[in-house]
């Protein structure tokens, strides 16, 4: 019997792997032995892969979203984003290509816009677009170079800014009765009026690590809260038995397609439930995680097979397997049950050592492919659990299955300028599509799989300490890194390095210090690995150096005196206004008086008045008074208009549903003002219409494409809004910084994880000096 040994961290990545390691399960051994060379080798290949793949899509689809590797030409499928070029780019710097990983950047932010008319899947746009661009912009930061231009870094970006701009498109979804988002948007226009409120499960609740990112990067709350909410929501809606079905009504509340399993449609619920606890310090939805986790073993697991049951009764509805549900012993293995992740993982090979490949669906009864459902569309779950699996429990069974992977890719799928979907996994037919994750997972995960020295993997026996533009002092790159369901890594480090929240937190963590009782913990952790600030400075070239107190504080002075300066300008600014004002109607008295015939002549006078009291600024009084006559004379003019325009007989029109704001169809301001009044007078008085001051119907004008759309987003603030989920929910220091399993356990962890990687930040913030002694924070216990 091997002692249960459980290893608190810094790092996730580490956890994970020593989260579990008694008796592995009864594995073939593996033929193939992997030796160093052999790990290369296959790393080698995959790296080929990717460049292969990258490249076709460059040369030939770019900037379309997908190549189409048959013809070898290019597709937009989810939204016109250049899509494959923005999933691949943190694999860029995964694979430690810089240089394109730049230049790749220029392009995006070069073509990608966030405000085309076309209808995109919230899911997809979230997990793909904003994920991957979230990830580009945390990960960049570990090459000086690459963020050398960009003020405000970590906590402002470029890329940074077009993701925050994606979600903002996304946001008018959200804006439902429970807070559910609907499943499609339109980009420019919002959600349309006809739009189904239909959406699948993994369409509610796969929102949390990309829109948590982007609140605790930004400091505004509200991405945060609509993906709480929408969480917060499905979970009350989950039936007696624990399950929850596969499509819902967002503004009721009532499931409309009630199997429940773990595969497509579902899937990534359940893992942003676990992801998402780590990563924010959410025990309750760890808790949640296991309550779904047990309910799945109860009703929905059949041997080492998931099937499809009724989300009542739990009755069996479909017994087949689909490869979207191999995601799930990578879960397992991360929350800490290595041993049932891997034997569910064994049970999938058979599947993989049959064909080559898993099928989109697997019908286990009859042990075949589902007749219409045999392809493969290089999908990553299968290589992504694979990762978890080897990380945790170094056995080359895992590595063995990769390997075979990436063979029959390379022999099945490779095509001259690209890799092509299997059509049929039993014939190894190809059709002419790449999806995207095929760059931003299926390459990603081999690769990492075959690179065990790659910084992802990183224990966290390095990390660089930063001073952020926000003055908060935080530990990133570090490792621990938590993958979206797109396979893009956030590095949980840097959501403390900018929002509010974090500031809080960190002022928790230096009061608690202070207090003294958390010495004694601290104290234990000063054992084991030298080399937590090596790097620090100089050696690696390409680390930047965050620590810019001085340089941020003198600009910060700095910028404190332009805005005193720049206040007291737009104050005399503002007197000018208002002495050209009152000028003004100093020049309409005159006309008016002259024009009855009498004589009038205030303005001068106003303007001899001003010079005797400012006998220093004569010019600048010249020029306002120009400027007032200019102005006296377009009000005049506009004037004379309306008289005419009193005279015009206007005719019997009808129009209904065209109006527009009529800005949008006229530039000149003196003829909206113009027409404004013909409207308001003559035309909206005729027909017994209601005036709204704004739009105006504007004749044989075709029905306005925004009337048919809405693009509110959801006010966070109200009532309706509040979810338990929001406050009460953050674990706080002491728990993670207890004895032992136990303590953890009672916030649903099986394991002790990032929360405690998390709250030791908090420590180290408050004693930033002390620690560069300590050096390194890890114990056992
Ligand atoms: C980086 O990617 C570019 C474009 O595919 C390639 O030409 C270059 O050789 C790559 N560099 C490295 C170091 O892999
Ligand atoms: C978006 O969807 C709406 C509603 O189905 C449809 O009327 C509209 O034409 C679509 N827009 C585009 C660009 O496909
Ligand atoms: C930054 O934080 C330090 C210590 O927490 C504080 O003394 C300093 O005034 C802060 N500077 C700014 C610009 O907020
Ligand atoms: C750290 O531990 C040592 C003994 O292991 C103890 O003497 C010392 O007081 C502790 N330091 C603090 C700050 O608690
Ligand atoms: C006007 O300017 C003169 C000389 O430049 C200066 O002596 C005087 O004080 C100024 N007057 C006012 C009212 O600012």
């Amino acid at each position: 019997m091997i002692t249960r040994k459980a290893i608190f961290f810094l790092a996730l990545a580490s956890i994970i792997q020593a989260s579990d390691d008694s008796e592995a399960p009864d594995n073939k051994k593996s033929s193939i032995r992997f030796t160093p060379s052999v790990i290369d080798s296959y790393r080698e290949k995959v790296q080929k892969m990717f460049y292969h793949a990258y490249n076709g899509y460059l040369d030939h689809a770019f900037p379309l979203d997908e190549l189409k590797p048959i013809t070898c030409v290019g597709q937009d499928t989810w939204g016109s984003f250049s899509l494959s070029l923005i999933d691949a780019l943190d694999t860029l710097l995964v694979m430690g290509n810089t240089t394109e990983f730049r230049r790749a950047v220029s392009l995006v932010l070069e073509k990608a816009r966030d405000d085309a008319n076309v209808n995109v899947s919230v899911f997809e746009t979230n997990i793909r677009v904003v994920g991957g661009l979230i990830s580009a912009h945390m990960l960049a930061g570990r090459h000086k170079d690459l963020v050398v231009d960009w003020e405000g870094y970590p906590c402002d970006s470029p890329l940074l800014k077009l993701a925050v701009k994606m979600a903002d498109r996304l946001m008018p979804a959200f804006n439902t009765e429970t807070g559910m988002p609907y499943g499609t948007v339109n980009l420019k226009y919002g959600v349309h009026k006809d739009e189904t409120p239909i959406t699948c499960t993994a369409g509610v609740g796969t929102f949390l690590i990309e829109f948590g990112t982007l609140s605790r990067l930004t400091g505004d709350d509200k991405y945060e809260k609509v993906a709480l909410k929408a969480l917060d929501a499905l979970w009350s809606t989950r039936s007696p038995i624990g399950l929850v079905g596969n499509h819902i009504n967002v503004q009721t509340g009532q499931w409309t397609a009630t199997d429940s399993g773990i595969g497509a449609g579902v899937d990534s619920y359940f893992e942003y439930l676990a992801k998402g606890a780590y990563l924010f310090r959410r025990p309750s939805l760890m808790k949640q995680f296991h309550e779904h986790a047990t309910s799945i073993n109860k009703h929905v697991r059949k041997g080492e097979w998931f099937m499809w049951v009724s989300m009542a009764k739990g009755s069996v509805s479909l017994p087949i397997f689909q490869s979207l549900e191999a995601f799930w012993p990578g879960t397992l293995t991360m929350v800490g049950d290595v041993q049932d992740a891997s034997r569910i993982m064994l049970t999938y090979s058979e599947v993989i050592r049959k064909y080559g490949f898993p099928p989109e669906f697997y019908n286990i009864h009859n042990e075949e492919p589902g007749e219409k459902r045999a392809a493969f569309p290089l999908r990553p779950e299968m290589v992504e659990s694979l990762m978890y699996l080897y990380r945790a429990t170094k056995d080359e069974t895992w590595l063995e299955l990769g390997a075979e992977m990436i063979d029959a890719i390379e022999s099945s799928a490779r095509t001259k300028c690209g890799y092509a979907t299997i059509n049929n996994v039993k014939e190894h037919s190809i059709e002419d599509r790449m999806e995207s994750f095929f760059l931003a997972e299926t390459t990603k995960y081999l690769y990492l799989l075959f690179d065990p020295t790659n910084f992802i993997h990183s224990k966290g026996d390095q990390a660089r300490i930063l001073t952020s533009p926000k003055n908060l002092t935080c530990v990133i790159y570090g490792g621990g890194y938590i993958f979206n369901t797109e396979a893009h890594p956030v590095d949980p480090g840097m959501l403390d390095c900018c929002s509010v929240q974090a500031k809080r937190d960190q002022e928790v963590g230096v009061k608690q210090v202070n207090n003294g009782d958390e010495h004694e913990k601290m104290n234990r952790t000063e054992k084991g690995g030298e080399k937590y600030f090596e790097n620090q400075y100089g050696k690696n070239e390409n680390l930047i150096e965050f620590e810019v107190d001085e340089k941020l504080k003198k600009e910060s002075e700095k910028r404190k005196i332009e805005l005193e300066a720049e206040k007291v300008k737009e104050n005399s600014h503002k007197a000018m206004l208002k002495v050209r004002e009152i000028l003004v109607r100093a020049h309409q008295k005159d006309e008016a008086m002259q024009r009855n015939g009498e004589t009038s002549d205030s303005a001068r006078k106003l303007m001899d008045q001003l010079y005797k009291a400012y006998p220093n600024h004569t010019a600048e009084l010249e020029n306002l008074n120009k400027e007032a006559i200019i102005e006296f004379e377009e009000l005049q003019h506009l004037e004379d208009i309306r008289e005419l325009v009193r005279e015009i007989p206007i005719p019997e029109v009808f129009c209904e549903k065209c109006c527009v704001p009529l800005h949008e169809i006229v530039d000149s301001v003196v003829l909206r003002v113009l027409m404004a009044d013909v409207y308001e007078y003559h035309f909206y008085p005729t027909r017994k219409t209601k005036f709204l001051h704004g739009p105006v119907c504007w004749l044989e004008e075709t029905p306005r494409i925004e009337d048919d759309y809405k693009n509110e987003p959801p006010s966070v603030n109200t009532e309706k809004w509040n979810s338990p989920l929001f406050t009460s929910d953050q674990a706080s220091l002491n728990d993670f910084i207890g004895d032992d399993l136990e303590t953890v356990r009672k916030f649903g962890f099986k394991t002790l994880l990032a929360p405690g990687y998390k709250k030791l930040d908090k420590l180290i913030a408050g004693q930033n000096i002390a620690l560069r002694r300590k050096k390194s924070w890890y114990y056992e216990v």
